[in-house]
């Protein structure tokens, strides 16, 4: 049985969504492990605590109490019980994230609590280092990519919806800025594993792709025991 199920990749190439999808569709946990690092990211700025002062930040780490609540294929991110799904999504929280989690005590708090979760099997992790870090024998690993340009045009139409007044230019900037970031990091860089699947998203729809995906999953499935690679036609 496919037990965890890693997606990586930039902001914007579509993660969220096709993980969301593709944990429903089989009946799996799915956890946002970007959403760790941005929920660590807001309780440094609301409590005020220096970016720089580490042991505050791994108290911090300690002391998430995470919950991803899925009503209606909508997820709810909740810490302590109180709704942060939407606070943390701000461009503010964005950048914090991005320089916040380059930090090596941070991502091992980080990463040993993905690897808790992950004991009870049946997961959809999304991240950047979830294939790579997190968990380097997960059966089926994906690495998801877009254009640039596409991946700015969908976080802006995202952060327009929900009301905020940002143009396309400082959106496709700020990806870029943190494409650069948690890229060249040298914890638990953006990289795909070696043996990901990787599916670029920039025309393909959100059913295509978790199609495409339900395809690999299926064909592991049937290889059992540890999973070979497998080229998927793009
Ligand atoms: O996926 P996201 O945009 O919500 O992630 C927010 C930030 O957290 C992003 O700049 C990179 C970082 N991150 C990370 O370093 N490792 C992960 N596994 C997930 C996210």
């Amino acid at each position: 049985m496919v037990s965890i199920i890693t997606i990586d990749g930039p902001s914007g190439a579509g993660k969220s969504t096709v993980s969301i999808g593709l944990a429903n569709l089989l009946g799996y946990t799915y956890v946002d492990s970007g959403a760790l690092y941005r929920i660590v990211a807001l309780e440094t700025m609301q409590k005020k605590i220096a970016e720089e002062n580490e042991d505050a930040l791994v108290d911090l780490c300690k002391n998430l109490e995470v919950t991803f609540r899925t009503t209606n294929g909508k997820i709810t991110i909740l810490n302590h019980g109180r709704d942060v799904s939407e606070r943390i999504r701000f461009p503010d929280i964005s950048m914090l994230a991005s320089r916040i989690s380059a930090r090596k005590a941070v991502r091992n708090q980080i990463t040993a609590l993905q690897r808790k979760i992950g004991e009870k099997g049946k997961l959809v992790l999304e991240g950047r280092d979830a294939g790579t870090v997190v968990f380097p024998d997960a059966e089926v690993k994906f690495f998801l990519d877009a254009t640039t340009e596409e991946r700015g045009r969908r976080r802006f139409n995202e952060l327009t919806l929900k009301g905020l007044s940002i143009s396309l230019e400082q959106v496709t900037q700020d990806i870029i800025t943190r494409d650069h970031n948690d890229s060249t990091r040298s914890h638990g860089p953006l990289k795909p594993a070696p043996d990901a699947v990787i599916i670029n998203s920039s025309a393909m729809t959100v059913e295509a792709v978790i199609a495409r995906m339900m395809e690999v999953i299926q064909a592991k499935k049937k290889l059992g025991g540890k999973i070979e690679w497998i080229k998927v036609k793009q």
